[in-house]
Formats: structure tokens, C-alpha cells, sequence
């Protein structure tokens, strides 16, 4: 009798588990492709291509070739499983050249794709409509190499069973917008826009899993901190407090602090910013100070957050160079975005050979702007010691040639 009531048990257990299974293994049926149609001016293409640098290009970039192609996306949970983004040039097969101007446009504000399946990664309810437009005519119309059609398969994500079943409560389709989205003018609620569709919210604030897309302000501990992330390396990070707490918060930044740190990924101290902190380049003097002016009105929280340590700067033997710049390379942050290999968000294997000599990969490091107009990498002049760049310059070479470049 026990025996049968286990059998039972167990029977239920599994009839239960592959009726949830099969819920969220079955997929929605796409919504109908919402009438939307992109006239792509010159100034829709440059707004787009701003756009798409600062809220896409982290996750779809190949960091070798430069191109949004998509590839594996080391900075998830490892229990996610393995995530992949997609190839999103205009390749016709193999990137989004099927998806309609609608179809994108009902992906971007429901999260819903050409599939039916549920992308929560890439809802953007608030996105107005003139952005909107900008993000779709850069992706759809723009002959910039980042988008021209690459013949990249995309890599289909391989989800845990934990996630997948997590999956239909956490993702959940939003309604397409029944009219206009239009943010209203004036530093605060452009700033307030920003943090909204740049997402600044969604790192920032308590959870990532606790967030309000809709009305972001309803997220748990909005933009006081504390979200669990993940680096490159698969190391757990907590985001800063972005309120204006004096003593846990930025209450003590300038709005000239706060916008340099905003566009160099530099702190008021010189220390860089890490990944996967965005490097928002291309924000505007203007737009980077609205943002300041909203955080102003944002109720200070005090929740202090543990800070990821720095790296040591000098290791044990610093006769050793190669060890010495290894070490350089955690302390200036230059492993966050490149990764242990050179790699990482872009890569700088190449540049052994790029600038042969040490004077210009010296200079490249000083000054990225120079050499490639709204450069994501700190301009490190100032921030480098002189002494410090021989060990950091051999290890870039190092790794250039250890990764055979
Ligand atoms: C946090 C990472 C992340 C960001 C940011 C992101 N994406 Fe994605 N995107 C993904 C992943 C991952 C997938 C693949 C989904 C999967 O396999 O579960 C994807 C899929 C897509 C697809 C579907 C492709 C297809 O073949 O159906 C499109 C289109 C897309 N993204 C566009 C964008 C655009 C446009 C932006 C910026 C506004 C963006 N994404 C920002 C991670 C991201
Ligand atoms: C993908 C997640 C992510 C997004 C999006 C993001 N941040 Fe961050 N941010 C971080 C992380 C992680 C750090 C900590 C970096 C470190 O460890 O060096 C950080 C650090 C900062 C800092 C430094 C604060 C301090 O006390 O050191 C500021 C300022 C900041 N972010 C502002 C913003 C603003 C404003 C936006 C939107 C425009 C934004 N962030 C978007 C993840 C993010
Ligand atoms: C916040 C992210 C970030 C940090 C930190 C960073 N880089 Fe970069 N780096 C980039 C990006 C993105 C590129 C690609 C081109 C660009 O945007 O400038 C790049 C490009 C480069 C290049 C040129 C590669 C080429 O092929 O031309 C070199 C060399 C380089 N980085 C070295 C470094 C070193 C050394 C450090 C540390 C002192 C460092 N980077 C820190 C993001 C970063």
C-alpha cells in the first residue's frame, strides 16, 4: 500500500513536472505585426546608431569582428544555462532581414519576436516612438558595418530546466502601447527618460528579477543599488547606489564628475568604471546632465553597497614584468572589458600588431578617442602612472601573441 501511494507520488511528481514543462515549452502565438513604418533621414540613422551602441551592442556584438552577429553571453548566471544573442545585421537568413519594421517594433515594446517566443531582454516599453523609429531605421536601413548583412549563423540559447520553468513567470509578454509613447521635454524628465530606456534602472536598482517595466519606479529599491550581476569572468557583482545619499550614494558628485563618468567610465577618483558597466560615449553633454538632474529628484536611499575590490596593483616579484602588467591590467580595469584573454567585450589581441611600435599602442591607450570617434574605452591619459605603462604594454603584447594574433 505505501509502495503504491510512493508510485502515486512520484507519478504526480512527474505528470506535474511535464505538464509545467510543456506550459512554457509551448509558445505564444506571435502578436499581429503592429502597422509601423520607418522613413530613415540621415538624422534617424545617426540617432539609431547611438542608440544601438548604448542599449544593444554590448550583448550582439562579435568583439572580433565588430559586427552585431551576436555571440555567447558570458556575463549570465552560469544556472541560466548557455545564452547566446542573435545575429541582428540585415542578413536575410541568418540575421533579421525577415523581420518586419513592425514586427521589431512589436518585439522592442512587448518583448515578443517574429517566433512567438517571450525575450524579456528586449522589452522597451518606454522607448518613445521617435526612438523607437531611430533604433528599427539604423537596424533595418544603415550601411554602417556594425548592421551590414553578416552570413553568422545565430546560436540557438541552450536554458537550464530551472530556467525554463522560472521562465513564463519572469518573462512575461507586455501590451503593445494602444497609443503614442512621447516623453514630455525639460532636463528632468529627459534625464528620467534615460534612465528608463537606457536601463540604468534595471542594473541598478534592488533585483533584477524584481523589476517594474512599465513603471520603472515600482521596481524594488529603484536605483538605490544592490543588484546581483555578473562580470565577464563569471564573478558576481553588486550595482553602486545611484541616489543621492551623501554618505552610500553619489550625493557628493559634481554633475562635471557625474557626466565624465557617464561618457569615460571614470570615477571623480580616476578609478575606471568596470564592466558590465556600459560606456555611454555617445550620450551627450546635455543628456548625461539630464540624467543628474533627475537623480536629484530620486528620494535618497542609504543602502551601502559592498564595492567589488580593486585589484592589487604590484604583485609579489615586481622584477617579473609580464606578472607585473597582468597585474596592471586587472588594476586599471582593462580585464573587465577585455576579458583574461584580450578578448571580452572588444578585443585587443590585434593590437600587437596594429601599433607596432610601443609609442602608438601607447597612445591608443591614452587617447581611444583619437584614433576611433566615440570610443567605449576610458581615455587613460592621466589615469595610467608613466612607470606602470612598460609592464602593461608587454602584456598586451603578450596577449596578442599568446592568443597567436
Ligand atoms: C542583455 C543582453 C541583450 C541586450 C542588451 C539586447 N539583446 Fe537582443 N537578444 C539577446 C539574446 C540573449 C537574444 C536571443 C534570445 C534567446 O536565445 O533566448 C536576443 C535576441 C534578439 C532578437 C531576435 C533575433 C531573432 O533572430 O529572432 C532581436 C531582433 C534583438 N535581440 C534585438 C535587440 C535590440 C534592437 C537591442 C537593443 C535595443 C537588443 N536586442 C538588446 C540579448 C540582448
Ligand atoms: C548592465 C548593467 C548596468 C547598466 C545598464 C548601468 N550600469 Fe552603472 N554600473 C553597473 C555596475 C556593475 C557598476 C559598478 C562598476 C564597477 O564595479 O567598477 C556601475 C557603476 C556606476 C557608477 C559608478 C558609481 C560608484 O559609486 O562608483 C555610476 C555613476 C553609474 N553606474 C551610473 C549609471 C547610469 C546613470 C546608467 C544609465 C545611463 C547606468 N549606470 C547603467 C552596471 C550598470
Ligand atoms: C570600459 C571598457 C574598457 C576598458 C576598461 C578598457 N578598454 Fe580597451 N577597448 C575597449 C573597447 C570597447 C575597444 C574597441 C574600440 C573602441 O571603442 O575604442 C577597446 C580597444 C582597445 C585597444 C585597441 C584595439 C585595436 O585593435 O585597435 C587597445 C590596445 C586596448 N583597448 C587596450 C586597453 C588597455 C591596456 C586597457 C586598460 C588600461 C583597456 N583597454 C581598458 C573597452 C575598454
Amino acid at each position: 500500500m505505501n509502495r503504491l501511494y510512493g508510485h502515486l507520488l512520484l507519478l504526480n511528481g512527474i505528470l506535474l513536472l511535464t505538464l509545467l514543462y510543456s506550459s512554457c515549452a509551448s509558445r505564444r502565438a506571435p502578436g499581429p505585426p503592429a502597422a509601423f513604418r520607418v522613413e530613415p533621414t540621415p538624422a534617424l540613422l545617426t540617432r539609431g546608431a547611438a542608440l544601438v551602441s548604448m542599449m544593444c551592442s554590448d550583448c550582439h556584438r562579435d568583439p572580433v569582428t565588430g559586427v552585431l552577429s551576436g555571440k555567447r553571453l558570458t556575463d549570465v548566471p552560469k544556472m541560466l544555462g548557455k545564452v547566446y544573442s542573435a545575429n541582428i545585421t540585415r542578413h536575410q537568413a541568418l540575421g533579421i532581414g525577415a523581420y518586419t519594421e513592425g514586427q521589431l517594433a512589436y518585439l522592442l515594446r512587448t518583448g515578443v519576436d517574429r517566433h512567438g517566443r517571450t525575450l524579456p531582454m528586449m522589452q522597451k516599453p518606454g522607448l518613445s516612438d521617435d526612438d523607437l523609429r531611430a533604433v528599427i531605421a539604423f537596424l533595418k536601413h544603415s550601411d554602417d558595418p556594425m548592421v551590414r548583412p553578416a552570413a553568422v549563423a545565430s546560436v540557438p540559447s541552450r536554458y537550464s530546466l530551472p530556467a525554463r520553468l522560472a521562465m513564463p513567470l519572469v518573462a512575461k509578454p507586455l501590451p503593445y502601447p494602444a497609443g503614442p509613447v512621447q516623453p514630455d521635454t525639460g532636463a528632468v524628465v529627459q534625464g528620467k527618460y534615460l534612465v528608463n530606456v537606457l536601463g540604468c534602472y534595471e542594473c541598478h536598482s534592488g533585483s533584477v528579477l524584481k523589476l517594474d517595466r512599465l513603471a520603472p519606479e515600482q521596481s524594488k529599491g529603484y536605483l538605490a543599488g544592490g543588484g546581483k550581476l555578473v562580470t565577464l569572468e563569471g564573478e558576481p557583482v553588486r550595482t553602486p547606489n545611484l541616489t543621492m545619499d551623501a554618505g552610500t550614494g553619489l550625493g557628493r558628485w559634481s554633475r562635471t564628475q557625474f557626466v565624465a563618468a557617464l561618457r569615460e567610465s571614470l570615477r571623480p577618483d580616476h578609478s575606471v568604471i568596470r564592466y558590465p558597466m556600459p560606456t555611454y560615449a555617445q550620450l551627450s553633454e546635455a543628456e548625461a546632465g539630464a540624467i543628474y538632474a533627475y537623480l536629484q529628484t530620486v528620494p535618497p536611499v542609504r543602502n551601502r553597497v559592498k564595492r567589488r575590490p580593486s585589484a592589487p596593483a604590484v604583485p609579489a616579484r615586481p622584477e617579473d614584468t609580464l606578472a607585473t602588467g597582468g597585474r596592471l591590467y586587472a588594476f586599471y580595469g582593462c580585464r573587465s572589458c577585455h576579458g583574461a584573454t584580450g578578448l571580452g567585450i572588444a578585443d585587443l589581441r590585434p593590437a600587437h600588431r596594429k601599433y607596432s611600435d610601443d609609442a602608438s599602442l601607447q597612445a591608443r591607450i591614452k587617447n581611444p578617442a583619437a584614433f576611433r570617434p566615440n570610443s567605449r574605452m576610458p581615455k587613460f591619459e592621466g589615469v595610467i602612472a608613466e612607470k606602470d605603462y612598460a609592464p602593461l604594454l608587454a602584456y598586451v603584447r603578450w596577449l596578442g601573441k599568446k592568443g597567436t594574433f
